[in-house]
């Protein structure tokens, strides 16, 4: 969910609005916002996107200077205008929103029934909120030590604001697990999930810790901690620009992320790989290069898209650093009571840098001993903090909800440690790093030429969307290309996809091949491309359509195949970054044909704050 607030002296609706769409990627199931008037709380909610919001809130009375909104993933109730935040307490004095879980609101729930608190919603807000009100009555209507006292019995993650009646200019917020950014203006606050909402205003934000209580009115921020102590803020200047979260000419967001690689990964390799003297320099991992070479084993943990790259990077640092590496789902990883040895090497990969479930997987695995490496790519985020050693992609903001140019720069970020770590254990030769450094300062080059065969890509794309099922098929390095291809496609297309290794495909999914079934093989040169083209041809003796990526000057797969993508060849360990870049452009067009919301699947969210 995304969360913005505001207390100053402007009008708070149009602020928060714009704020809330800029936010809308952590999810738009619906979306509401409060807005304090003279002493009086005004509500408005919707299911529904940001806009459908704005069309309901047409022609009503929309003036207040203090205002909270809330753009929402649902978890607990379906997405519905009752459901939608902010929610109001059972005395209608208090609105609050709420990003995260409240996971024993069962107990609560019940301790408030018996007092006799009717529910309007289905929502563990609600519970929370009704129990601060609770304590609020009795201690005499003191909204923060309601707040603090609540929160000690609170199990579960959540970043929440809070408004009051009585108290037109204040605006309470709380945070443990999910995030929070105030952004300090002249005579006014803003507060969001993240900078983005902020940026526009000013530079000057405070990130929020956990377990930190903030009372913020127009010209006063206080931050205390649940001991009721205060704590000094710890001001922070913004380093992202406006331009990097608009569309910027593009019809969409996706588009534009994709576009942008060629940059993005030259901004990830800028300043540390040195093609011409054959020299890698992480400025955030330097200090760690005895631990991480030493490490009797490393283990990467993600979700989602960023999971596939920890695959890649599996492959790539065991053929390089020869160092044992395991790659978790962190959903998995944290509930499992894994082996974790002091000294193992975490690698945490995570574009948001917030997902619930990659933060706590780290803090079990610190506890434990390990220390922890970060590959994130939003600057100041939660892991980025947790973690002791690590590189940002700098992929800049990332707001399509299906990850692209973020994935990317965690492949581009990851091989240069893997290729640095490699030179210092001496398992590469000098050639092999040096081979290996210039091929990296190609890639953007080479992305270049790969996004000029976007035409190209989309006439592909044409003779697919109408299919309900596809295989995507790799060996290798290419082989969780392929997972990526396929999550791509059914993320941005609703279509059925699969990806498989392309040899393990005779065991099961070779069952679904018949003429109406398109296989997307992601076949550039390896070791394994003899293989590959015999798996090729199980599928086209089986009636199968394939698709093939495959390198400029192949001249046997377009025999095979039903249509070829060719693309700049590259070192077989490298390939992975190009070898993605047709797959999104293949999903991004087959969305587009369907008629698909590409920047906002459906029931997807970007940043998934809660487990
Ligand atoms: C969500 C997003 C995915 C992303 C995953 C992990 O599910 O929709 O695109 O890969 O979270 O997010 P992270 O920010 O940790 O990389």
């Amino acid at each position: 969910c995304g969360i913005v607030g505001y207390v100053g002296t402007k009008q708070a609706y149009p602020i928060v609005v714009k704020g809330l769409k800029r936010l809308e990627y952590r999810g738009y199931d619906s979306a509401g916002i409060a807005l304090l008037n003279n002493k009086q709380i005004n509500l408005y909610k919707k299911k529904g996107k940001v806009a459908d919001l704005e069309e309901f809130t047409l022609g009503k009375s929309l003036e207040g200077s203090t205002a909270i909104g809330h753009t929402r993933w649902a978890t607990h109730g379906e997405p519905s205008d009752r459901n939608a935040h902010p929610h109001l307490s059972q005395s209608g004095e208090i609105a609050m929103i709420h990003n995260g879980i409240i996971e024993n609101y069962a107990s609560l729930k019940e301790d408030l029934l018996k007092k006799g608190y009717q529910f309007k919603s289905d929502t563990d807000t609600e519970v929370l909120l009704n129990f601060i009100e609770d304590i609020y009555i009795n201690n005499g209507g003191n909204l923060e030590e309601a707040l603090r006292v609540a929160l000690k019995r609170v199990v579960g993650a959540y970043c929440i604001l809070l408004i009051e009646n009585k108290n037109p200019e204040t605006i309470i917020a709380a945070r443990k697990g999910s995030p929070l950014v105030i952004g300090i203006g002249k005579n006014e606050h803003f507060l969001a999930s993240d900078a983005s909402p902020i940026i526009e205003y000013t530079k000057e934000v405070v990130y929020v810790n956990d377990y930190e209580i903030a009372i913020v009115k127009p010209d006063e921020l206080i931050l205390k901690n649940l001991g009721n102590e205060k704590q000094t803020p710890f001001i922070t200047k913004l380093d992202i620009e406006l331009d990097t979260i608009e569309k910027g000419g593009y019809d969409h967001f996706m588009l534009k992320e994709i576009f942008e690689q060629p940059k993005t990964i030259y901004d990830c390799l800028r300043g540390r790989l040195n093609a011409e003297k054959g020299s890698i320099n992480i400025s955030g991992i330097e200090d760690y290069l005895d631990e991480i070479s030493n490490a009797p084993r490393i283990i990467i943990i993600a979700c989602g898209t960023s999971w596939h790259a920890g695959l890649i990077a599996e492959y790539i640092i065991e053929e390089t650093c020869r160092i044992p590496v395991e790659v978790e789902y962190a959903s998995e990883f944290r509930y499992r009571n894994p082996i974790v040895h002091k000294g193992d090497m975490i690698v945490a990969i995570s574009q948001s840098g917030e997902t619930a479930d990659t933060i706590v997987a780290i803090e079990k695995a610190k506890e434990q001993g390990a220390i922890i490496m970060g590959i994130v790519n939003v600057v100041g985020s939660s892991i980025s903090r947790i973690s002791q050693t690590g590189a940002y992609t700098h992929a800049g903001p990332e707001i399509g909800v299906a990850s692209t140019k973020a994935f990317t720069g965690q492949l581009a970020a990851l091989m240069m440690i893997a290729f640095k770590i490699a030179h210092h254990r001496k398992t590469i030769t000098e050639e092999r790093f040096f081979h290996l450094c210039e091929e990296l300062s190609f890639v953007p080059e080479k992305v270049e030429r790969i996004l000029q065969m976007n035409d190209e890509i989309k006439a592909v794309a044409e003779t697919l969307k109408d299919a309900s099922d596809t295989l995507f098929l790799g060996r290798g390095y290419n082989f969780p290309i392929a997972l990526e291809g396929a999550l791509k496609l059914k993320e941005i297309s609703y279509i059925h996809a699969e990806g498989y290794p392309a040899a393990e495909m005779k065991h099961g999914p070779i069952a679904l091949v018949d003429e109406n079934l398109p296989v997307i093989f992601v076949a550039t040169k390896d070791v394994y491309h003899e293989k590959i083209i015999s798996n090729m041809q199980e599928i086209k003796a089986r009636k199968g359509k394939v698709i093939a990526i495959i390198n400029e000057g192949d001249t046997i797969t377009p025999k095979i195949a039903d249509a070829v993508i060719a693309i700049p060849e590259t070192d077989e360990i490298i390939a992975p970054i190009l070898n993605v870049i047709p797959l999104q452009l293949l999903s991004y067009h087959i969305g587009i044909a369907r008629g698909c919301n590409v920047d906002m699947p459906r029931n997807l969210a970007k940043s998934v704050t809660v487990e």
